[in-house]
Parts: structure tokens; C-alpha cells; sequence
């Protein structure tokens, strides 16, 4: 089975896709990871570089190879993955999608002390960060939303995601 974790930047998609893939085991794969691997540049250099659209093809394409190539798999996509060019149908027809559901408060708290490497938010002064998620969070709930399963993230546990997973 292939389980793609989606969900907000600092949602926690890295953290429960290592702990499942050691209780499933299942290979794990982080989508921001095997594009800096491929490009041997940091995702921030990625977007100032050659710019968010080429990002968005390569995580386009390292979704689909990383799909066709593992029939088995947990992958933490990005945030912005579910998001363009209609990759959430792509995972949601090769298997199962779940958004770990953060709360803003939650998100803030994690990204805050995170900025530095993400491109989309580096920029932003701390005062304005929680408005910027907000509405960013908006505007994406509406493909997070398709997901298979949505799980409230800070109350988790491992055994609620496998079982989620298995019977959900
Ligand atoms: C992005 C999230 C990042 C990374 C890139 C863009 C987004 O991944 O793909 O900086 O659009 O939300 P994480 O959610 O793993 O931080």
C-alpha cells in the first residue's frame, strides 16, 4: 500500500511518516528530501534559483516516479504538493492519502522557530506570520479536504494512525 502524509508545513508529515514506516515497515521517503538529493541544492535555492513553478514541476515528477517505482511506500510530501496540477487525484488513485490536521496555533508555535529554511516564509516578520498562515491554510484546506482520512495531529498516537490506516 502507498500512504501519502500531506498537510501544512510543520504539520508533523516527516516526524509520523518515520515513526509508521518503522512499525509498517514500509520504505519512507521525504518528497522535499529526494528533490534536494536529485538537484544537490537546499529547497530555498531551488525557488530563488530557478523559481516556485520549476519546484512544483520537480515535485510533480518525483511524486510520480517515486509512485511508479514503489508499490509499497510512505511518502511526506510537501505542503504545497496536494496542490497543484491535480496531484492529490494522482495519490488519492494510487493509494491512500491522509492530512495530519494541525491546529494554527500549533503550526505557528513549530514554524516560528523554522522560518529560516522554508522559502515561503522566510521573509514573513514574526508579527505577521500567524496572519500569513491563516489565510495560506485557507486557501489550501480545500485540497487537504480531499484527503482519504483527516486525523488530528497533536492528539495522535502511532497505533490510532496504523489502525486509521488499516481500517479507515
Ligand atoms: C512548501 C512546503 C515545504 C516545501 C516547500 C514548499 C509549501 O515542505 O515543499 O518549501 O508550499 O507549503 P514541508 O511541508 O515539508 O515543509
Amino acid at each position: 500500500m502507498r500512504i501519502y502524509l500531506i498537510g501544512f508545513m510543520g504539520s508533523g508529515k516527516s516526524h509520523w511518516g518515520h515513526l509508521l514506516s518503522e512499525r509498517m515497515t514500509y520504505p519512507f521517503f521525504d518528497l522535499d528530501d529526494v528533490i534536494v538529493q536529485q538537484e544537490g541544492k537546499a529547497i530555498t535555492e531551488i525557488f530563488t534559483e530557478l523559481g516556485e513553478e520549476e519546484f512544483r514541476r520537480m515535485e510533480k515528477e518525483v511524486l510520480e516516479r517515486l509512485t511508479e517505482t514503489h508499490p509499497d511506500m510512505i511518502l511526506s510530501c510537501g505542503g504545497g504538493t496536494p496542490c497543484f496540477f491535480g496531484n492529490i487525484d494522482y495519490m488519492k488513485e494510487h493509494g491512500k492519502v491522509i492530512w495530519l490536521n494541525t491546529s494554527i496555533d500549533t503550526l505557528v508555535a513549530r514554524l516560528m522557530k523554522e522560518k529560516s529554511h522554508r522559502p515561503l516564509l522566510r521573509d514573513i516578520p514574526d508579527a505577521e506570520l500567524k496572519a500569513v498562515i491563516i489565510k495560506r491554510l485557507y486557501d489550501r484546506k480545500l485540497y487537504y479536504e480531499q484527503a482519504h482520512l483527516s486525523l488530528p495531529e497533536e492528539t495522535l498516537t502511532l497505533e490510532q494512525l496504523q489502525s486509521a490506516i488499516e481500517n479507515g
